[in-house]
């Protein structure tokens, strides 16, 4: 299994380019399964949930050629309905393929996710609202069955905010009978970049961007052209790095109004940044200070970038106090960050983090995609080696995520 060895110290300086957004990516790969026709997709990143979300679709007659970051898609064969548990397992957005396959073809088999090492993670949001759609629903052998001749268009509420439930919903109704109203709607980019490719495709969507999504049915998609936005998460975690680190770094294809108040958090640690229309550039030339905040929905704080925050924490001036709002059980770093010197409490859902000097590098192991993302950061600004194990977490969602800190300085490299 593939490792991360660090030497850490060195300053980061120089240009990244963003790649296109992992959680835009996925579900938009779905929408390949809403139409006969031809989706030519650009920006689409090279991680291992693309792959495994490709894999699956691939298995259900989905004809997909990927060449670099374009992905071509076609719909027109799909014999088979099913996601199986041994590629959900592995990948819990593979839930996403349950409103497109159930709208147009009116039935569906897709294995229950399991556990989640961030959180229980139910998808009962996704099976309420397509039943309020009129789908005939059961669970048997960890496995949904859904069916509906048609799915009919109608108001749903969703209990709390969720985005693959907004997204499920949302490619389900696109092609039901009549107006669905989606109220309490996730509202973060990757959302908002679905429904203007499903808008390309022909869906009739108002709302997008707000929390009330309103759907009107149509009999048909077509194929479209779209561009993957950027990924707000990666442009987080390269500002994190270079704010815990020192430096001064562009990061070139990504908007500053995709993350807003990550952004202000980073200037108040005492990061300066400016921006055009696709760059950002961060420089940092001061230990930071300690920033507390609490994760929320779109446009709060995202709970993605809680962990690489934490790590500039572990190691600014002062005392900060980070509350997770979102996922029950997102401090699995937490452990592993202590290992190198921090010091974090925690007490229910918040983590009390006293900024030390500095880390100091040392053996670690990565829980999940964006807690490993945190250790990148803290063996980037430890003294001496820090050697990541389990880093398939980190290729799930992070495109070369090692070249891109060498071509800026880092000594960073995979060991086998
Ligand atoms: N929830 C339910 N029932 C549901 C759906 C959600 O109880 O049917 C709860 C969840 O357990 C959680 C909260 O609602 O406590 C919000 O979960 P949400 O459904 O929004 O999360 P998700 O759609 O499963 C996506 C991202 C996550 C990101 C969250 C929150 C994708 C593929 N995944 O997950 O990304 O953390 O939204 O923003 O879009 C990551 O990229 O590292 C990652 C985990």
């Amino acid at each position: 299994m593939d490792k991360l060895l660090i030497r850490g110290g060195n300053r980061l300086s120089g240009d990244v380019v963003i790649s296109g957004a992992k959680n835009a990516a996925l579900p938009i790969l779905c929408a390949g399964l809403l139409t006969a026709d031809t989706l030519e997709l650009s920006n689409v990143p090279n991680l291992q949930d693309v792959t495994t979300i490709l894999k699956l679709m691939r298995q259900m007659g989905l004809r997909a050629e990927q060449n670099d970051h374009s992905v071509t898609l076609n719909g027109g064969d799909i014999t088979k309905l099913e996601a199986p548990y041994e590629l959900v397992k592995t990948m819990r957005a593979s839930i996403l393929v349950l409103g497109p396959l159930l709208s147009r073809f009116g039935e569906a088999k897709v294995s229950l996710p399991g556990g989640c090492a961030i959180g229980s993670r139910p998808v009962d949001q996704h099976i309420k609202g397509l039943q309020a759609m009129g789908a005939e629903i059961t669970i048997d052998a960890g496995y949904i069955y859904a069916k509906a001749k048609r799915l009919k268009g109608t108001r749903i509420v969703t209990d709390m905010i969720t985005v693959t439930g907004t997204e499920n919903l949302l490619m389900a109704a696109v092609l039901a009978d009549g107006e669905t109203v989606l109220e309490n709607a996730a509202r973060e980019p990757e959302v908002s970049d679905l429904a203007h490719l499903l808008v390309a495709m022909g869906a009739r969507i108002e709302g997008i961007g707000s929390d009330r999504l309103v759907i009107q049915g149509v009999d048909k998609l077509h194929g479209a052209s779209h561009t993957v936005i950027a990924d707000r998460i990666e442009t987080g975690t390269f500002l994190c790095a270079v704010a815990a680190v020192g430096g001064d770094v562009t990061l070139k294809n990504t908007r500053s109004s995709l993350l807003d108040a990550a952004l202000d958090k980073l200037r108040e640690a005492g990061a300066i940044l400016t921006s055009g229309d696709d760059w950002i550039r961060v420089q940092m030339a001061r230990r930071p200070k300690a920033v507390s905040f609490r994760t929320t929905e779109y446009p709060g704080f995202p709970t993605d970038m809680q962990a690489q925050f934490m790590a500039l924490n572990c190691i600014a001036e002062g005392t900060s106090h980070v509350t997770e709002t979102i996922f029950e059980n997102r401090f699995m770093h937490v452990q592993e960050l202590n290992r190198l010197g921090a010091a974090i409490d925690i007490e229910g859902n918040t983590a009390i983090v006293k900024g030390v000097e500095k880390f100091v590098g040392a053996p670690v192991m990565a829980t999940d995609l964006r807690a490993s993302a945190s250790l990148v950061i803290a063996g980037l600004a430890a003294q001496g080696e820090t050697l990541i194990e389990r880093i398939y977490h980190l290729d799930r969602g992070y495109d070369r995520m090692e070249n891109k800190l060498s071509s800026i300085g880092a000594q960073i490299e995979r060991v086998k």
